[in-house]
């Protein structure tokens, strides 16, 4: 075991990422800004509000960094090679895991390197977070690049409370099965004292993993595990579906700043009577290409007007050295192309795509700009630009189109449901969203917003620590 860490953490947060991405400046010192994606946007608020320790990558490879402070959370740097970045990052956790996961909607690759390259980095990363928990912290893994982390830390920490929260789908057994090293990754999650997920059939998945991979005994979500027959310790698996700072995003977006920009944006796509808006990083899970396509045959058959419609997307950049998702730019980028093309007018494009990202306040002031949100994955583990735009709707105007196959499906009961890969009931869905009057919009969006304002990420991190502490450890359970 470890040395304990004599001015160690409470509380210890390990992520693949840290929350900031780092790189060196011009004069060789570091410089950060946001990284991407929910789990960050999550997180963060969390963090600021608690005395803990982050343990993450700062995104760029082969980089060595010093802990640092940012917001009052101690930062603490693990680094990849880029052999690492290649086969840990790029290949294991985004060209198996990722596509396995989302339903194989692309075709997950198996390299015995990768998963080699999986256990030496979670190795990596359980030591750093040995490193910095006190005696008998709480440690929260987070998210399936570090799925072997919990048992890692457990052999090196066995005082430590540990919980593992899985940000994206845990998938049926069927397909998980394909995974040759299913049984390590199982037993790797074990290794939590509480397994959390987004929707209840994620943790069902999981729990009927366990009993057909283990011999485990399982009752409801709680599983034994027994050591020469004797009981060791109990894992719980339960769902605790996650929010954003919903307050905060209501404020941001009543500031007069904000309420402008929305009003700039209108006017700078020429006043369109009906503006559309998708959000998401550029990713084959959620949905873009069938979007576009519902949205360009829309056009086609004249039931929406491509002189007064302006469809916005956002689709910032995202693991752009996996092949699926440089192929994915490829193909919405012709596909955006086809629509303006046809349906363009000088100085009007009905489809403005933007592949960048942007600041919390231009991406309020887009919500707010938008008459319909369209989130249409075709498998996303929670979607939080589906919470954001609910969350930046404080005039109680503007209508969702959300794909069922979210797990925000199962709480924004008054989106308009999709299903994705139905392109005719997904045309009808947004046309019915454009032309919803307003006592109708008003009403569903104000039963958005009751969810949303009411469960926030503090609500759900709350939650998810205080049935992780209520877990007996083996310091006071002896
Ligand atoms: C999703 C995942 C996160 C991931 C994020 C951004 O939200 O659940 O774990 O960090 O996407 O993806 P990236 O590969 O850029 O970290």
């Amino acid at each position: 075991m470890p040395d304990v860490p004599s001015d160690g953490y409470d509380l210890v947060v390990v992520a693949n990422r840290l929350p900031v991405d780092v790189s060196l400046d011009d004069h060789g010192e570091p410089t950060w800004s946001r990284s991407p994606g929910g789990l960050v946007t999550a997180l963060a608020p969390v963090m600021a509000s608690a005395d803990g320790a982050w343990v993450g990558w700062g995104g760029s490879p082969d980089l060595t960094l010093e802990p640092f402070e940012v917001d009052g959370t101690q930062l603490v740097p693990v680094e990849l090679s880029a052999q690492d970045v290649a086969r840990f990052y790029e290949g294991f956790a985004n060209d198996t895991l990722w596509p396995l996961y989302h339903d194989v909607i692309a075709q997950p690759a198996f390299h015995r390197v990768w998963w080699e390259a999986y256990q030496r980095v979670n190795r990596r990363f359980a030591e750093a977070a040995a490193g910095q928990a006190a005696r008998g912290a709480t440690v929260w893994v987070h998210d399936y690049q570090l799925q072997l982390v919990p048992k890692m830390l457990r052999e090196l920490r066995p005082d430590l409370r540990i919980g593992y929260f899985h940000h994206i789908p845990f998938p049926p057994l069927e397909i998980f099965a394909q995974l040759p090293w299913r049984k390590q990754v199982v037993e790797g999650l074990l290794g939590a004292d509480l397994v959390g997920f987004q929707r209840g059939g994620d943790a069902a998945n999981f729990v009927r993993v366990v009993r057909r991979l283990t011999d485990l005994t399982t009752r409801g979500q709680v599983v034994t595990l027994t050591s020469h027959g004797k009981v060791e310790r109990h894992v719980r698996a339960a769902a605790f579906p996650i929010s954003i700072d919903s307050g905060a995003f209501d404020e941001l977006a009543r500031t007069p700043e904000v309420q402008a920009r929305a009003r700039e944006i209108r006017r700078e796509l020429g006043d369109p009577t009906t503006l559309l808006l998708g959000v998401d990083r550029l990713d084959y899970t959620k949905g873009i290409r069938h979007r576009i396509k519902a949205y360009g045959e829309l056009l086609e058959d004249q039931r929406l007007s491509p002189s007064t419609t302006t469809l916005v997307q956002v689709a910032s950049p995202s693991r752009e050295n996996v092949g699926a998702y440089a192929q994915l730019r490829d193909d919405v980028e012709l596909l955006v192309g086809r629509i303006n093309g046809d349906h363009g007018q000088v100085g009007h494009a009905p489809v403005q795509y933007l592949h960048q990202s942007f600041p919390m306040e231009e991406m309020a002031a887009l919500y707010l700009a938008a008459d319909v949100m369209l989130v249409t994955a075709l498998r996303d583990g929670m979607n939080l630009v589906a919470k954001e735009y609910v969350a930046a709707r404080s005039d109680d105007r503007g209508a969702l189109v959300l794909s069922e196959f979210t797990g925000a499906a199962d709480e924004l009961t008054g989106a308009v449901l999709v299903n994705p890969h139905d392109i005719e009931g997904m045309k009808d869905a947004i046309t019915y969203a454009v032309h919803m009057d307003g006592r109708e919009s008003r009403k569903r969006m104000r039963r958005l917003r009751r969810r949303v304002l009411g469960h926030d990420v503090a609500a759900w991190s709350r939650e998810f620590l205080g049935v992780l502490t209520s877990v007996p450890t083996r310091e006071n359970h002896v």
